[in-house]
Order: C-alpha cells, then sequence, then structure tokens
C-alpha cells in the first residue's frame, strides 16, 4: 500500500535497536551540527544480534517507516545488525513503493571502505554480534574491496546486554571482554586491525582497550561514519535540501521514557528529552 509521506524537508533520522546508536549519533553531530536529528531506539524489543532474519527485517523496515512518517527523507541504520540484515531488502524490495526518493543507508560500508589503509599486515578481526557474524556481512564487503584481506570474526553475545542493562564498568563485563577478545586472537594470531562492528562496543572501550594486546588497532566506527555522511550530503545537493538545519535534535523510544532518559545520560553529556512511541502497526 502507498503510504503518504510528509514531502516537506525533515530532520535525519538515526536508527538502533537501543543505546549503541547513541555512539554513532554523537559523532555525526560533532561533525554535521547544523542538521536536524531524530534517534530512534527501539528498546524494547533490543537485542537485534540474536534475532533471525525475518525479524530484524521486519522490525528495521517498521522503524524505517515510522521515520519517514515523522518526516526525514534520509535513515542511518546506526546498527550494525540491521545494516547487515535488513538494509540491503529494504534498499532494494521496500523504497520503491515507500518512496524511491528516500535513502536508507548502513554503518558496513563506510567502516570497511576504510579498512585497507587502517591494516598493515592485511590480516583483520571482527567482533560483533552473532546476526552480523553469521550473516558474513564483513567479510564480503571487505572483500568486494580488498580481497587480499584476511578476515576473522567473533560473535560476542554477552556485550550488548551489558551495554542495554547499564553494566558497561561493571566488574563481572570483564570476564566477558576477555573471552572474545581471545577466541578471535586464537583464529588469527597475526590480526592487527580488530573493528568493533558493533554500536554498542565504544561503550565498552576502555575494558576493550585494556585486554587487546598492544600493537593491535580498535577501530570504533562513529568518526567513519560520520565523515562518508558528510561526503555524502556533499555529493547529493538534493538530498541535502530536504534536510532541515536547526541543530536540535529528539529522541524516540520503544521503551520506557524514565529507563531511556535515565541509561542514556551516561552515554551523553547533555540532558535529553525523550518520548515513547509504538513500532508495531
Ligand atoms: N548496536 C547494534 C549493532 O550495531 C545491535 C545490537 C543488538 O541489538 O544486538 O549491531
Amino acid at each position: 500500500m502507498k503510504q503518504t509521506l510528509p514531502s516537506t524537508p525533515g530532520p535525519i533520522g538515526v536508527f538502533d535497536s537501543g543505546y549503541g546508536g547513541l555512539t554513532i549519533l554523537s559523532k555525526i553531530r560533532e561533525a554535521l551540527p547544523q542538521y536536524d536529528y531524530i534517534y530512534l531506539g527501539d528498546n524494547a524489543r533490543a537485542p537485534y544480534g540474536t534475532r533471525s532474519f525475518e525479524i530484524v527485517y521486519e522490525f528495521t523496515l517498521q522503524a524505517v517507516t515510522k521515520l519517514f512518517e515523522m518526516g526525514c527523507h534520509l535513515v542511518i541504520l546506526a546498527c550494525n545488525t540491521a545494516s547487515a540484515k535488513a538494509l540491503r531488502s529494504i534498499q532494494i524490495n521496500d523504497l520503491p513503493h515507500l518512496d524511491p526518493m528516500r535513502r536508507v543507508l548502513g554503518v558496513i560500508r563506510p567502516t570497511v571502505e576504510r579498512i585497507g589503509d587502517i591494516t598493515k599486515n592485511r590480516h583483520v578481526g571482527v567482533l560483533a554480534t552473532a546476526g552480523t557474524i553469521k550473516s558474513g556481512s564483513y567479510p564480503l564487503e571487505i572483500h568486494k574491496l580488498f580481497p587480499d584481506i584476511r578476515v576473522s570474526g567473533e560473535a560476542c553475545p554477552m556485550w550488548v546486554y551489558l551495554v542495554e542493562n547499564n553494566e558497561a564498568q561493571g566488574d563481572g563485563t570483564d570476564y566477558f571482554i576477555r573471552k572474545y577478545i581471545n577466541s578471535l586472537l586464537a583464529k588469527d594470531r597475526q590480526v592487527d586491525t580488530v573493528i568493533l562492528g558493533c554500536t554498542h562496543y565504544p561503550l565498552l572501550l576502555p575494558k576493550i582497550r585494556r585486554y587487546m594486546p598492544e600493537g593491535i588497532t580498535t577501530v570504533t566506527q562513529g568518526e567513519l561514519v560520520a565523515e562518508s555522511l558528510k561526503d555524502y550530503l556533499r555529493r547529493h545537493p538534493e538530498m541535502d535540501k530536504k534536510c532541515t538545519k536547526g541543530g536540535r535534535c529528539v529522541y524516540r523510544t520503544t521503551e520506557a521514557e524514565e529507563k531511556f532518559t535515565e541509561s542514556a545520560s551516561t552515554f551523553l553529556n547533555e540532558a535529553i528529552k525523550v518520548e515513547r512511541i509504538s513500532l508495531e502497526y
């Protein structure tokens, strides 16, 4: 069914299953402070990482449709799991009938584009959710650009739970940080670059840095995605015109408002106002 979507310019939509996308949003806002943003976290249904392809696709499509209805012409999936499992289907199957002029972009491509410059010995590791690792999206996208890079991946199923439950600094978290780093390095002892392929993981960075052996570069995605978006808007003035510029940012969550405000304030350095919405139709 054809939707009636607002045609006037609107904010840029930034979507994640939960809080992780805030790590991307803050870097995007640093690089592009003049734009307006709507951040949407599907916290009530997070994590997505262990969910099936069909469910991640269905939930992500609901979120994208909602952001379009809220006036966004451009939506960033600030979630690797959604980028791996839903982005292509939405771009190919859904955008043509939702609105062929709107755009949805992911976080995997902007990350892998830069990897060739970062690794010196062409041995790269990826730490991500089970869904992202199983999808094979990282090796696939890296090999399209750099066929000579050896890619090893390790799923870290506990990490998103630890972040979503405010345990990023907790003592018990150290065990799970060491465990997944060690399993990844056991797959390839020569890894010199590790991609944190989940937007929640930068929130665990102090502990990840503590257990990552010296000499290995840990790559986070925020700056890479922000730079890529800046470049995209420069190359697409027709889309730039559809993005309002008032420097505002509003937050929406599918969870209780108090829960989001309390947790988000530990990740953001500003007081925020959030509204609860439903994504189910
Ligand atoms: N932050 C997301 C990602 O980048 C999803 C984590 C989850 O919901 O499991 O993959």
